[in-house]
């Protein structure tokens, strides 16, 4: 059987992925399902692990669930580990979105100045996770949906040499729903086809007939006249985009494109969450709080609707296919992080992208994609070498290189703004940063 272990099992997403391996029970013979949290989460990992059990019972199996604090014996012959956890839980994430807001700079906990501290916490946990697999369970597949999931996986690759690293995220998946709304085409008879790195990938989509439909896409989805919203994810503010400037791209951006394409329309929003004292980290806290209100119902066996208003909802399903996929090498088509291997002819060979890729028993097969037009590769290639430079920094624990990280990040004014947002992060996340 397959024994399963999750890092930061707590999570408030973790009936997702259960229900994702109920659905595919007769694919996955599931022995095991060990859910790991840290002293800080156990009372999280309590709750949210009885509801998992409660949801296997129902589904009528006998799947064997653990829940512990000991990582290191969890991870023993494993065969998939998956992590989903939060460095300094939300609290880091508040201080991620308002630090750089009250210096008048985009805070957002993937993207921008946020971001970057997000990944300086997470990837030495990430070293120390992979530390412990070479020893418990060298063979294990390392599902990551850790964020941000691009920097955290090409960590765990390149730095880390954990090479069974495939990286996830929930924003194609979203993407592809919405282009299939939009042309009112059943999803299974569109194809698509993904390509950028994690939170700034681009796609196009063809019909079965072999039409190329991206620039209809576009106009249905950005013209002005369009009142409806252009991105289903829930925590990011619809600021639309310029539709003239997206033809002229002729490829769909992802929802996280708005932070560069509309800086200033998302800058203004965030500020005036930020005065409120609703920023996302704030309002997520409040939607946390109600789940595990109904998660403690010891009546509830099945995932709750209320789960869809977090950002991340269908990453999880998603991690349960990745692991359905390579386990029984069924070569499903999916958009996931994994090494570009010549896909991007823009960036390096060993560059962690996000692309769609063929998911077998040894891994992702990434599609070719090609070159992209200067405006996209510029830009790609710039927040590429952004990403690599706040890994050494998290690596080394090297101070310039990360005010150089701060300096290319396009959502970052360089200079006294870059130092002093720097500094002050650093300041207020120093306990989860040994390395600085
Ligand atoms: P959360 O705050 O609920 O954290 C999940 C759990 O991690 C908590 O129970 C916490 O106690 C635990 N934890 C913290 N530090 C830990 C450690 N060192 N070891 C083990 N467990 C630890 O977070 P969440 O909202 O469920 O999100 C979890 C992670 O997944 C975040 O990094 C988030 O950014 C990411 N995420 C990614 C996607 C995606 O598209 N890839 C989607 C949603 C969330
Ligand atoms: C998304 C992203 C995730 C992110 C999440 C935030 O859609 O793909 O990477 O973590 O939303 O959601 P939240 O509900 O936590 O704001
Ligand atoms: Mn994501």
């Amino acid at each position: 059987g397959i024994k399963i272990v999750t890092i930061g099992g707590g999570s408030s997403y973790t009936p997702e992925l259960i229900e994702g391996y109920i659905k595919r029970k007769d694919e996955l013979p599931i022995e095991e399902i060990v859910l790991v949290d840290i002293e800080a989460g156990q009372e999280k990992l309590n709750i949210v692990g009885e509801m998992a059990k409660r949801m296997i019972k129902a589904a009528g199996l006998d799947w064997k669930v653990t829940l512990t604090l000991d990582r290191f014996n969890a991870l023993k012959d494993a065969d998939f580990v998956t992590t989903q956890f939060r460095v300094g839980l939300l609290d880091a994430r508040v201080k991620d979105e308002r630090i750089p807001l009250s210096h008048g700079i985009l805070g957002q906990e993937t993207n921008g100045a946020g971001g970057m501290l997000k990944a300086m916490r997470t990837i030495p946990v990430i070293d120390s996770i992979i530390e412990d697999m070479r020893q418990q369970c060298p063979n294990a597949w390392l599902i990551n949906f850790t964020n941000p999931a691009g920097m955290v996986t090409e960590a765990a690759i390149n730095e880390f040499g954990w090479e069974r690293t495939i990286g996830l995220c929930n924003v194609p998946i979203t993407h592809c729903m919405d282009v299939s709304e939009k042309l009112n085409v059943e999803q299974a008879e569109l194809n698509f086809q993904f390509a950028g790195i994690n939170h700034f990938h681009w796609h196009r989509v063809w019909d079965k007939a072999g039409n190329e439909r991206t620039k209809e896409v576009i106009d249905l989805l950005y013209k002005e006249d369009e009142d409806a919203p252009d991105s289903a994810l829930k925590n990011i503010h619809d600021a639309g985009y310029n539709v003239d400037q997206i033809q002229d791209l002729g490829l769909l951006p992802c929802g996280y494109h708005h932070y560069y394409y509309s800086e200033d329309i998302m800058l203004e929003h965030s500020i005036e969450e930020f005065k409120n004292g609703e920023t996302r980290a704030q309002v997520v806290k409040e939607t946390e709080r109600s789940l595990f209100e109904l998660y403690k119902n010891a009546e509830l066996d099945y995932k709750p609707e209320e789960l869809t208003q977090r950002g991340g909802t269908y990453y999880s399903d998603a991690a349960c296919e990745v692991i359905a996929s390579i386990y029984n090498d069924k070569r499903t088509q999916m958009v996931v992080s994994t090494q570009n291997k010549g896909a991007i002819a823009d960036l390096p060979y060993n560059s962690i992208i996000e692309v769609s890729a063929e998911i077998t028993s040894h891994g992702a097969m990434p599609y070719n994609w090609g070159s992209f037009m200067p405006a996209a590769r510029g830009m790609l290639q710039l927040m590429k070498g952004m990403e690599e430079t706040v890994i050494r920094a998290a690596v080394e624990g090297n101070y310039g290189a990360a005010l150089h990280a701060f300096t290319i990040n396009p959502l970052v004014p360089a200079g006294n703004t870059a130092k002093r947002v720097l500094d002050e992060l650093l300041y207020a996340h120093k306990e989860h940063l040994p390395q600085f």
